[in-house]
């Protein structure tokens, strides 16, 4: 059984007092126990809110890391600093430090390498651009950031990372991807999954929808068969979406 994920990307939002209260309430709040709930802050707040939300296992991840182990690299942060704050997930490949940070699928293997040197686990996102899929070009792009950012990786290891499929024009739009986009897009990087490894590999991988999923809409994309859960930006900052989103399996 695959797990069944929702995990809460902030983004650059929230100070110290403000995300103290919302973790406190999704903390305070029933979410579907059968529910892996990641929280993913600002590096700042990593430490307390691991260590806040042990006990309701509410697990933590980070946004990003660097590409290097340590060292003389200025306002970076190590994905071995990530793990001894005890944070379990990195967040590789957000489509928007592709597009202002200049990430491509070359530098996103040596994160991915840095995060399971680690034992943490990788959450890659891909997606594609509107003019993209309007030209039908959306399942070659999907494809390229798959195999370039992940096949290189061996069977054991690409079972420890989970995939985050979020069509760019989605993203903070409002525009969500129908459940039936979505599901076709999922379908199709199971395969790829398939094609490289093995069914049994492919079976076990979660692979999350992103891009203005909402309370509303969340219960039609999770009952999907390849849909395993979201990547939840916006809707991630209020306690009660978050939590609606989290119980909408
Ligand atoms: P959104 O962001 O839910 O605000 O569209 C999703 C994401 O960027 O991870």
């Amino acid at each position: 059984m695959r797990k069944k994920i929702v995990a809460g990307n902030w983004k650059m939002n929230k100070t110290d007092t403000e995300a103290f209260r919302l973790v406190k309430r999704i903390n305070t709040s029933t979410i579907d126990e059968s529910v892996q709930k990641i929280l993913m802050p600002p590096f700042p707040f990593i430490k307390e809110i691991a260590r806040f939300s042990s006990l309701t296992k509410i697990a933590v991840g980070a946004q990003n890391c660097s590409e290097h182990p340590s060292g003389a690299y200025t306002g970076e942060v190590s994905a071995e600093m990530i793990k001894s704050v005890r944070a379990k997930y990195v967040l590789v490949g957000h489509s928007e430090r592709r597009a202002y940070f200049k990430e491509t699928n070359e530098l996103l293997v040596k994160k991915v390498e840095q995060v399971l040197a680690n034992e943490l686990m990788p959450i890659y996102c891909c997606g594609e651009q509107l003019e993209e899929r309007e030209k039908e070009g959306h399942f070659e792009v999907i494809k390229q950031q798959i195999t370039e950012g992940l096949f290189h990786l061996t069977e054991e290891q690409i079972t420890k990372c989970i995939i985050a499929y979020e069509p760019i024009w989605a993203i903070g739009t409002g525009k969500t991807a129908s459940a039936d986009q979505a599901q076709e897009m999922h379908a199709f990087i199971r395969g790829l999954i398939k094609d490289k490894y093995s069914s049994k590999i492919a079976d076990s991988i979660s692979i999350l929808y992103g891009g203005s999923c909402n309370p509303k809409n969340a219960k039609e994309l999770f009952a999907k068969p390849d849909i395993d859960g979201g990547l939840i930006g916006g809707a991630s900052l209020i306690a009660q979406d978050f939590v609606a989103i989290a119980n909408s399996f």
